[in-house]
């Protein structure tokens, strides 16, 4: 069976074909970065703009790099949650259109179960039932991936998602846009014992996370080093709070995945690309024994092929829509609409 879809949540419009909800025939994104850059992070109406700008041609370049038209396609799948409402709203009215002139099947897709889903593509032999920490730039979730629609939230974070809270982070130490990934460039070479970082926990939930306390600790440093006259070093900073909220994410899951009896364990997300996360999930998992997935960098941010792949297991369990889908700018993982 073959999927075309759609995915505009964010800042990339992206469009793809997938078969069977694991073999990529194509993967078009065409990323706003350089634009929402000089503004240090991404501006909704800007974002809104290009997409209806973009979508056309990335959607023809999908079905061309597959070798397919139209005809070829068995259903289409699109993100309609969660995310800016305006960019989400771009991707679901183009998917309806082609529904409608076409006839084909809609499928609506939580943007967060695309995100578990691009591990799918990746990971060929994987199936649910597993544990997912699911780390983005809007989320930090824990989730018990029962089966490919089934989920349930054990764990999230109280006020800043881990890939936000890397975007602050660096943003205050005068890195540019996009933060996250800077953050893990220029860290690489830094020592995480340079600078001292708290370890927020959530009383009385202990899967749960909270990153605004960090963010606070930087900006602090930050000020302090400022007032003194002295000059921070970004590489030991960065390196020392990439290792405090990394530490955060892997002691909450190990808990879970011990009080629930996983030994499989998936990374999800944007910030699943960090490369302390992946070295310290890895040592993790093979000090329990446990097996540990994580998605294809290119797969890690927002792409039209993971949600091709979860817009097929969508299919299967018969979560179709139609002509009035909506976009949805929250909703939870465990629903569908
Ligand atoms: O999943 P995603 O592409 O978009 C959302 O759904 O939010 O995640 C984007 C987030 C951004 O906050 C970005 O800074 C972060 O993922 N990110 C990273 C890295 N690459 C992207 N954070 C840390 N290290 C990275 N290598
Ligand atoms: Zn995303």
């Amino acid at each position: 069976m073959k999927i075309l879809s759609i995915e505009s949540s964010c800042d990339e419009t992206a469009a793809a074909v997938v078969e069977d909800g694991r073999k990529v025939l194509s993967s078009i994104v065409a990323s706003q970065v350089e634009e929402h850059k000089i503004y240090g992070g991404v501006v909704p109406e800007i974002a809104s703009r290009r997409h209806v700008e973009a979508i056309s041609g990335v959607v023809s370049s999908a079905l061309s790099e597959a070798g397919c038209t139209l005809e070829d396609i068995d259903a289409v799948a699109v993100t309609h949650a969660p995310g800016l409402i305006g960019a989400l709203l771009v991707g679901v009215n183009y998917a309806k259109g082609i529904t409608m002139a076409s006839g084909l099947p809609l499928v609506p897709v939580h943007h967060l179960r695309s995100h578990i889903a691009s591990n799918y593509i990746t990971h060929p032999e994987l199936k649910p039932p597993f544990l997912c920490l699911v780390v983005s730039g809007g989320h930090s979730h824990l989730v018990e991936v029962k089966d490919y629609t089934d989920f349930k939230v054990i764990g999230y974070t109280h006020d800043d998602a881990a890939g936000e809270a890397m975007d602050k982070a660096a943003r205050a130490m005068g890195l540019p846009y996009p933060g996250g990934l800077n953050l893990d460039r220029v860290a690489k070479d830094g020592d995480n014992k340079a600078y001292k970082m708290p370890h927020p926990r959530v009383d009385g939930a202990p899967y749960d996370f909270s990153f605004s306390g960090l963010k606070t600790a930087v900006l602090n440093t930050i000020n302090i080093a400022n007032q003194k006259g002295e000059e921070i070093n970004v590489p030991d900073l960065g390196a020392s709070y990439i290792k405090a909220v990394v530490d955060c994410l892997t002691e909450n899951t190990e808990k879970a995945a011990i009080d629930l009896g996983y030994e499989k364990i998936v990374l999800a997300g944007g910030v699943s690309a960090n490369s302390v996360l992946r070295r310290e999930m890895t040592a993790l998992c093979e000090k329990h024994g446990w097996e540990l997935y994580a998605p294809e960098l290119k797969y890690c941010g927002d792409n039209a092929a993971m949600v091709g792949a979860q817009g097929y297991y969508e299919f299967l369990n018969g979560n179709t829509a139609d002509l009035s889908l909506n976009a949805c700018a929250s909703l939870s993982i465990e629903k569908t609409n």
